[in-house]
């Protein structure tokens, strides 16, 4: 079957900015066009992600003025919003009309601001985030979204015997990584010790076991398979899944199964036709430590119940028999929302080709990403592969 194949990619560091979106966006865009070798002009359309932007500093309708910053008005532009999983149904829905022919070069990519810049606190944005959760249910109750992977997490505590000195492994691995990793929210290593004296902010979740809030961009040239041949390194788009759980949380049958992922996975696997063996790493959506240990049973690549074991043994560091997150992950790299689905992208595309520098994970030909919104109610799941 024809494939699509990413050829340019970039993002902005995740971290603290002071520039509208568009701005933001901008860099991310020019530079994956740059990296591409494509002209403003030869892009056919856009799909592109922001999940927020409207509550956090009243900015909708940002399709038309991401591209117009770009150089592109004029081209369609589909603006996606899925949570925390945003940009990465755009990546999906981009696929798609590309591999379906309705186009040959598309830039695909998502933008968000989340730092105090955008005069919300952590307060406030924690408020505004509890909107992708059950507005009946959920909401009243007050419960944000610590408090939905914590109650999963301890799900798995009881069940599998999982210990918040695993979690903090988890913590210190994808911070050593975000440590190798120029464009990450976080510069700073942390110890097992640091993590577990860390205030609690939702039980067991300390600071350390929690992503940040991040400003930031993240951007992807995708082009058809008769195209690819003529780029520098591209990186085929081996499979895309896409599905979704049950909301509310009290309706899951085994909320820490997180079954969309299960699902997405095993769709990604049998378009890309292989299996979670053939994996070389993986980036997980690790909004918290617990969330990275569902998510690597979930795709497959611990065996369910180990996740926090595999963590503390080494299984799922850099050099490890399945790095997990070697960019640092949500966890240290950031969590931009509408950025982040594409973020994890950027990373698969820098480390297929061997880019990754002190990070690179040797001989990757064949990676995985997860990337989940709301109450992991929604998930896609990318499997991308050097071409051969
Ligand atoms: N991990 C590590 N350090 C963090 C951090 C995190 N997640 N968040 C903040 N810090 C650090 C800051 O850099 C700062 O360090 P400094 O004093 O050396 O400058 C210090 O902790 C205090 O930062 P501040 O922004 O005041 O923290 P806060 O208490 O307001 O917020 C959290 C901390 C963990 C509550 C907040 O980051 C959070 O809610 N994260 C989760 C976001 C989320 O839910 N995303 C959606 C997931 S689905």
């Amino acid at each position: 079957m024809a494939r699509a194949a990413v050829v340019g990619a970039d993002m902005t560091r995740f971290g603290v900015h002071d520039r509208p979106m568009q701005e933001l966006f901008g860099e991310a865009a020019l530079g994956a066009l740059a990296d591409a070798g494509v002209e403003p002009g030869e892009v056919e359309a856009l799909y592109f992600g922001n999940a927020m932007g409207g509550q956090t500093e009243n900015d909708t309708h940002l399709g038309p003025k991401v591209a117009s910053h770009v150089g592109m008005a004029g081209i369609p532009v589909q603006r996606y919003e899925d949570a925390c999983a945003t940009s990465a149904n755009a990546f999906k829905n981009a696929v798609e009309a590309v591999e379906g022919g309705v186009h040959d070069v598309v830039l695909v990519g998502g933008v968000e601001r989340c730092t105090p810049g955008v005069g919300k606190d952590t307060a406030e944005m924690t408020r505004i985030f509890a909107s992708a959760s059950h507005r009946q249910y959920e909401q009243p109750t007050g419960i944000t979204f610590p408090g939905v992977f914590a109650l999963f997490t301890k799900r798995h505590m009881h069940e599998h015997g999982t210990t918040e000195e695993q979690l903090a492994h988890v913590a210190v691995k994808n911070h050593g990584n975000g440590a190798l990793n120029p464009k990450a929210h976080f510069g700073k290593q942390t110890t097992v010790e640091e993590a577990l004296e860390g205030p609690i902010v939702a039980d067991p979740f300390r600071l350390m076991d929690c992503c940040p809030f991040s400003d930031g961009a993240s951007a992807v040239i995708l082009v058809s398979d008769d195209l690819a041949d003529s780029f520098d390194a591209p990186v085929d788009v081996g499979g895309v899944g896409h599905a979704t759980d049950v909301v509310p949380l009290a309706d899951k049958e085994v909320p820490h199964v997180t079954q969309a992922a299960r699902d997405a996975a095993a769709q990604a696997y049998e378009q890309a036709d292989t299996s979670a063996g053939g994996m070389d790493f993986a980036e997980v959506h690790d909004c918290f430590t617990g969330a990275e240990v569902l998510a690597s049973e979930a795709l497959g690549l611990i065996e369910d119940g180990q996740g926090g074991f595999a963590a503390a043994e080494g299984r799922t560091a850099r050099d490890g028999e399945i790095p997990i997150n070697p960019s640092g992950g949500l966890k240290a790299k950031g969590h931009p929302i509408g950025a982040t689905g594409t973020g994890q992208l950027v990373e698969l595309t820098t480390q297929l080709r061997g880019d990754a520098g002190e990070r690179q994970i040797d001989g990757a030909e064949r990676a995985v990403a997860h990337n989940l919104g709301g109450d992991a109610a929604t998930t896609v799941v990318t499997v991308m592969e050097v071409r051969g």
